[in-house]
C-alpha cells in the first residue's frame, strides 16, 4: 500500500461508513468550522452522489472512489476559477495515465476518459468573497472496480472493466493526494501557461473535426481549438470560432 506522501491533501481525513454525498458533507464541515486545507471527506458507499448540471452520480457500493477535497484558493480571482477546474482534471489525468498510458484524456470540461469512456466525474463547487475564491469543494467519483452500470448514463467504464483487474482504491487515494498536491502548488505558484497546455494536449478531440449536437438540437461539425479564459469550450464552425458553455453543447 503507498503511503500517503504529501505535505496537506489528505492530512486530515473524514473516512465515512456512508454518506449521502461527500462533497454536501463537505460543504457542511464548511458551514460550522474552517477545516484545514486539504481535507478529504471519502465513503464507500455514497447513496446520493451528486454530478454535474442537477444530475446524480452512481457508484455501487465498495467498489469506488467518492471524495471531496477542501481548498481554499484565496489566490484565484473568480473569473479565473476555470485555471482550478484544469489543474485538478490534470491531476485526475495523472493518475489514470500511470495505470492507462496513452489510453487516458480530458473531455471538456473536466470528465476523465479511459478509451474514450467516462471513468472519472468531477464536480467543484466553489464560494467566492469579493473578487477571489473563498473556498473549493473538489468532488470526484472515480470507477474502479464497478463492472455493471446501471443509471444510463451514456459511456460509463471503470478500471476493472479496462484492465480486467481489480484495484486498491485506498491506494489510489492516496496516489490521488499527491498528484492534486502537485498539480494545485503550481496552480498556486502561477505556473499558469504550462497548466493551460497540458490541459490542451490531453484534451479529448482537441484539433480533430467531430460531431456536436448544440442546445437545440441541431447536429454540426466542428474542431476545437481551444478554450476560453472563462473555460468554454471554442470550436471552429465553417470558418468562425464559436464559445460553449456546458448546457449548450454534447458531444456525439
Ligand atoms: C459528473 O456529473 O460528471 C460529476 C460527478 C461527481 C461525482 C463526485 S463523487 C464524490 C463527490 N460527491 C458528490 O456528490 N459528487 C462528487
Amino acid at each position: 500500500m503507498r503511503r500517503l506522501d504529501t505535505l496537506f491533501i489528505g492530512r486530515e481525513q473524514h473516512q465515512l461508513p456512508s454518506v449521502n454525498s461527500t462533497n454536501e458533507h463537505a460543504l457542511s464541515l464548511l458551514s460550522k468550522s474552517k477545516p484545514p486545507e486539504g481535507t478529504v471527506v471519502s465513503t464507500p458507499n455514497q447513496v446520493a452522489g451528486r454530478g454535474q448540471i442537477g444530475s446524480n452520480w452512481e457508484s455501487e457500493a465498495g467498489k469506488n472512489i467518492c471524495m471531496s477535497v477542501i481548498l481554499y484558493p484565496k489566490f484565484l480571482n473568480a473569473g479565473r476559477q476555470f485555471l482550478l477546474s484544469q489543474a485538478v482534471s490534470l491531476a485526475v489525468f495523472d493518475l489514470l495515465e500511470k495505470y492507462f498510458p496513452g489510453q487516458t484524456k480530458i473531455k471538456w470540461p473536466n470528465d476523465i476518459y479511459i478509451n474514450g469512456k467516462k471513468a472519472v466525474g468531477i464536480l467543484i463547487q466553489n464560494s467566492v468573497s469579493g473578487a477571489q475564491l473563498r473556498s473549493s469543494v473538489i468532488g470526484i467519483g472515480i470507477n474502479v472496480n464497478q463492472e455493471i452500470f446501471r443509471s444510463g448514463a451514456p459511456n460509463p467504464t471503470s478500471f476493472k472493466l479496462e484492465s480486467g483487474n481489480e484495484f486498491n482504491t485506498g491506494q489510489l487515494i492516496n496516489e490521488l493526494c499527491h498528484f492534486l498536491e502537485n498539480r494545485y502548488l503550481k496552480l498556486k505558484s502561477g505556473n499558469i501557461v504550462p497548466l493551460q497546455a497540458a490541459y490542451l494536449k490531453h484534451l479529448y478531440r482537441f484539433q480533430i473535426p467531430s460531431f456536436f449536437e448544440n442546445g437545440n438540437g441541431a447536429v454540426f461539425k466542428g474542431t476545437i481549438t481551444g478554450i476560453s479564459e472563462k473555460g468554454q469550450l471554442k470550436i471552429y464552425i465553417s470558418g468562425k470560432e464559436k464559445l460553449f458553455g456546458l448546457k449548450e453543447i454534447k458531444f456525439l
